[in-house]
């Protein structure tokens, strides 16, 4: 019960515009001027668009906001939206005009008229990233929506493909934002390593390791988290080789807690809900894997996730218990609410023992105090190497994800030490997020490049955010795409 949206590319056509049904999108510059597929319109609905664009309304407007003129005459359609947008504007000012769209037009038919306008690929990104909806629950609606959506641009056959790989893209963000936005009844960790082992289908492999071979490998740190829940806790392997045979992939690590109750160290009542959002960062994984695959790219990644259900109950892990890492380093569970480090730390050494990373990103919604340091704006990114923290954060950039880099060091190490284990998994009350990371850090390799991504604040929001709806937002597959395909892809 999403929104489905099928794109056609077409060169420009001025006679095809009178009769298109649904909505029909103009393009206006800042500079008041219209192109010739807009003076058709015009033409049409006898100076309507003309009257519009003298308005105040118009003026005032702020780029890439659109007007909308409802029910006019002379054309089929039931509206006329005309976007403010300079035809040289840069890609993110394009694709907020799509989202702007995508906004105007809801999940109705539409004709958008890009003509040349020179990022037209990511108009049509920013409109699908925004033509999403999270309905299915609702029992009113129980069919998917579907849509046509004709952009007639010029050199539609060239556009067409780059279009393609846009929407590829945007199909990851949407598979993130349908994993993050399930309730943890349905999304339990066994659907959830169901929905990995489908994207079979796209050309990826996946591997399921069940708890038997959890416990062989020795993550006694991440069982613990799950010995409490009647789910069964998994690690999912998602690979994807489209680079050169053999050579060493990218690692990227998701916290899957599909939901966090704290455990016996209990979460207050009060928007204990939010927390079927906690396997977020195992969705942000989920949905770069996907899009990779539909984009082909050339390059070798591989993902895990750790998915366990954080309960309380009579098996549960107490605090205070100790529990002995995969690595071998035994942890001392003081709060067992910090639990996604207690997932990750197995999984991140895993990975490396098993594929030797060239480098190795974890996402999750790790600490609260991250969003008190950075609210929903930003993702903290901690780091041991400049230039993939670099890499990351101009990805981040260029793809309109906040993303701040934050400190490590160690003063915040010497916070985790333990009376009577080598390490515990919380530090006091000052820098939360900070410590959190440090304690991720004693688990990768001296010789691995890594970040770690605190996606607590911006994974799913209770405002729109700049692409989505209220809701999860799929924040990162688009930065995680673009720095693979800066990093790892060679043109
Ligand atoms: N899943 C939470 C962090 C979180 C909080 C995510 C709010 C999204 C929104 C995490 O497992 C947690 O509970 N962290 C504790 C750590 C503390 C016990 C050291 C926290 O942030 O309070
Ligand atoms: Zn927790
Ligand atoms: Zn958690």
């Amino acid at each position: 019960m999403a929104i489905n949206l099928t794109w056609k590319f077409v060169e420009p056509e001025l006679d095809a515009i009178a009769g298109h049904e649904g909505r029909v999108v103009v393009i206006v510059s800042s500079d008041a001027k219209i192109d010739q597929l807009g003076r058709r319109v015009n033409k049409l609905t006898r100076g309507a668009v003309a009257r519009a664009i003298e308005s105040e309304a118009f003026e005032k407007a702020s780029l890439g906001q659109v007007i909308s003129l409802n029910y006019p005459a002379g054309v089929a359609a039931n509206a006329v939206d005309i976007v403010k947008l300079d035809r040289r504007s840069d890609a993110l000012m394009s694709r907020k005009a799509g989202v702007a769209i995508a906004k105007a037009v809801g999940s109705k038919d539409a004709l958008i008229l890009a003509g040349s306008l020179k990022n037209a690929v990511d108009l049509v990104q920013g409109y699908a990233l925004r033509a999403y909806e999270f309905s299915d629950h609702k029992t009113e609606n129980t069919e998917d929506k579907e849509a046509a959506i004709t952009v007639m641009l010029s050199k539609a056959a060239e556009q067409s493909a780059a279009c393609e790989t846009a929407l590829a893209i945007v199909d990851g963000v949407h598979f993130t934002r349908d994993l993050t936005n399930e309730p943890s009844n349905i999304l339990t960790t066994t659907e959830f390593a169901n929905r990995l082992v489908a994207l079979k289908d796209h050309g990826v492999e996946v591997e399921v390791l069940e708890e038997a071979d959890l416990e062989k490998l020795g993550m006694r740190a991440l069982m613990g988290v799950g010995q409490g829940s009647d789910s069964p806790s998994k690690v999912v392997v998602i690979q994807w080789n489209g680079g050169a045979e053999n050579a060493q992939p990218f690692a990227l690590i998701g916290k899957g807690v599909v939901f966090d109750t704290g455990g016996i160290s209990l979460k207050p009542a009060g928007g204990m809900e939010d927390m079927t959002m906690d396997m977020g960062g195992a969705g942000v994984v989920a949905g770069t894997m996907l899009s990779l695959a539909k984009r082909k790219a050339a390059a070798n990644v591989v993902a895990l996730v750790g998915l366990v259900e954080n309960m309380p109950s009579g098996n549960a892990q107490r605090p205070g218990d100790v529990v002995t890492s995969m690595k071998g380093d035994t942890i001392e569970v003081i709060n067992t609410d910090a639990e996604g480090r207690l997932v990750l730390c197995d999984v991140m050494w895993y990975a490396q023992e098993r594929f030797n990373p060239t480098g190795m990103i974890d996402l999750a919604t790790l600490t609260g105090a991250i969003i008190i340091g950075l609210g929903h704006e930003n993702a903290g990114v901690f780091s041991n190497d400049d230039a993939l923290c670099d890499g990351l954060l101009a990805a981040a950039k260029t793809q309109g994800e906040g993303a701040w880099r934050m400190p490590l060091g160690e003063a915040y190490d010497k916070k985790l030490k333990s009376r009577i284990a080598d390490v515990k998994n919380v530090g006091d009350r000052a820098a939360g997020s900070i410590t959190a990371a440090a304690f991720l850090q004693r688990f990768v390799k001296d010789n691995t490049p890594w970040a770690h991504i605190d996606i607590a604040g911006v994974a799913s929001t209770k405002t729109e955010t700049p692409y989505a709806p209220v809701g999860a937002s799929g924040w990162g597959v688009m930065t995680l795409n673009q720095l693979i395909r800066d990093m790892c892809e060679k043109d």
